[in-house]
């Protein structure tokens, strides 16, 4: 079986991080997401992966992940011209999958399940055409909602329905047979111009195929926005971080929970509350961080407090009472300037968000 990663796409609910980086590449607990997207393939025994990328993020991708050595895998790097849908990936994709079985996994898509077993589950199922990963939500109307049998199959497929039929939402994990290209062949571009895969399982469905779906127990997290992210932030630390201190911690410092400091990175004077990750080289002096809390690597914080944040590398945080709930992309400096008492001097880019704390 072969493995499909998808990494291409445009990230618009993620700008301004989207402009300059991948989503994909965005770290979630200092890993980018696509690392545990490998973990999961490998994990399950895939290790030919295509990835595909769009023209602008093919270079960041290829850097980040290499040829797949890391996981034992072979990684080939497939570019879609345009973010055309999923189903559109899929067909160019063709090439490189031929008559092989395989994972395709949207590569902004975290879960806490291995898939090891629906994937052994599939391989010996030859009577499948398709199999998806299937998640019960409070609010399923913007996700690709699925009407199931009780014979544990899908029935039907609707793309972010006004009037879900089922709370099941379609989780970014699907595992298809070379059927899906005929299937593919035969649907047209939705309203919002893109090939949906949801359109094609369901046209898969109507060819007279076979597609299963397995229930998702642990948590699930798309990673496409803000608070997404952070979420999948407190998830990943809560359930896999290991303690692990390896940077310089002076005396004066109090670290509490678990902790991950890297290589190189200096504490002085300042309180750790785990879980939090604090990457390679980074500095902390007087600094208050934690709980919930990843500092990239390089990452500089003097005298401030920082919670439930997360903050990429090369950024600077200097003499700022409290920071929470932030993400904070790559070398950003945030600090009091010399303006005028109750004034505000911001250099920001397009489509980013500032909350200030209210006076009084
Ligand atoms: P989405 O999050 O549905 O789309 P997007 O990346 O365009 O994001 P936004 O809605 O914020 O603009 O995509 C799911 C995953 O699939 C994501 O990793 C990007 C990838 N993708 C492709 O590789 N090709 C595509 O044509 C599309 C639409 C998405």
């Amino acid at each position: 079986m072969k493995g499909l990663v998808l990494a291409g796409g445009s990230g618009t609910r993620l700008r301004p991080l989207t402009y300059t980086g991948a989503k994909q590449l965005v770290p979630v607990a200092n890993r980018p997401i696509l690392f545990y997207v490998m973990d999961n393939l490998a994990g399950a025994g895939i290790s030919d992966v295509g990835i595909i990328v769009s023209p602008e993020s093919s270079a960041e991708i290829r850097a980040a992940m290499g040829d797949g050595a890391r996981w034992g895998a072979r990684i080939s790097y497939i570019v879609q011209d345009k973010p055309a849908g999923l189903a559109h990936a899929v067909l160019t994709a063709q090439p490189f999958l031929g008559d092989s079985d395989f994972c395709m996994f949207l590569g902004d898509n975290l879960i806490g399940t291995k898939i090891a077993d629906a994937v052994a589950s599939f391989a010996g199922s030859p009577h499948l055409a398709g199999s998806v990963m299937l998640k019960a939500v409070a609010d399923p109307s913007s996700f690709g909602v699925a009407e199931v049998d009780d014979a544990g199959h899908v029935v039907r497929l609707v793309e972010k329905p006004k009037h879900p039929k089922s709370n099941l939402a379609l989780v970014g994990i699907y595992l298809f047979r070379k059927a899906i290209f005929d299937a593919i062949a035969a649907i047209a571009p939705s309203a919002r111009g893109e090939l949906e895969i949801t359109d094609a399982i369901g046209k898969l469905i109507e060819q007279g195929g076979v597609v299963r779906f397995d229930r998702v127990t642990s948590w699930w997290l798309d990673t496409g926005k803000k608070d997404d992210l952070l979420l999948a932030n407190d998830t990943v630390l809560d359930d896999w971080l290991v303690h692990d201190v390896q940077g310089d911690v002076d005396a004066e410092s109090k670290i509490s929970g678990r902790v991950q400091i890297g290589a190189g990175a200096t504490v002085v004077r300042s309180t750790i509350r785990g879980p939090a990750v604090i990457g390679a080289g980074a500095c902390l002096i007087d600094a208050k961080i934690g709980p919930f809390t990843c500092i990239g690597d390089g990452v500089r914080i003097e005298r401030s407090s920082v919670d439930h944040s997360v903050i990429m590398e090369g950024s600077r945080v200097v003499d700022i009472g409290r920071l929470e709930d932030s993400l904070i992309g790559r070398r950003v400096i945030v600090h009091p300037g010399a303006t005028r008492r109750g004034a505000l001097s911001l250099l920001v880019g397009d489509d980013c968000k500032i909350e200030l704390a209210k006076e009084g």
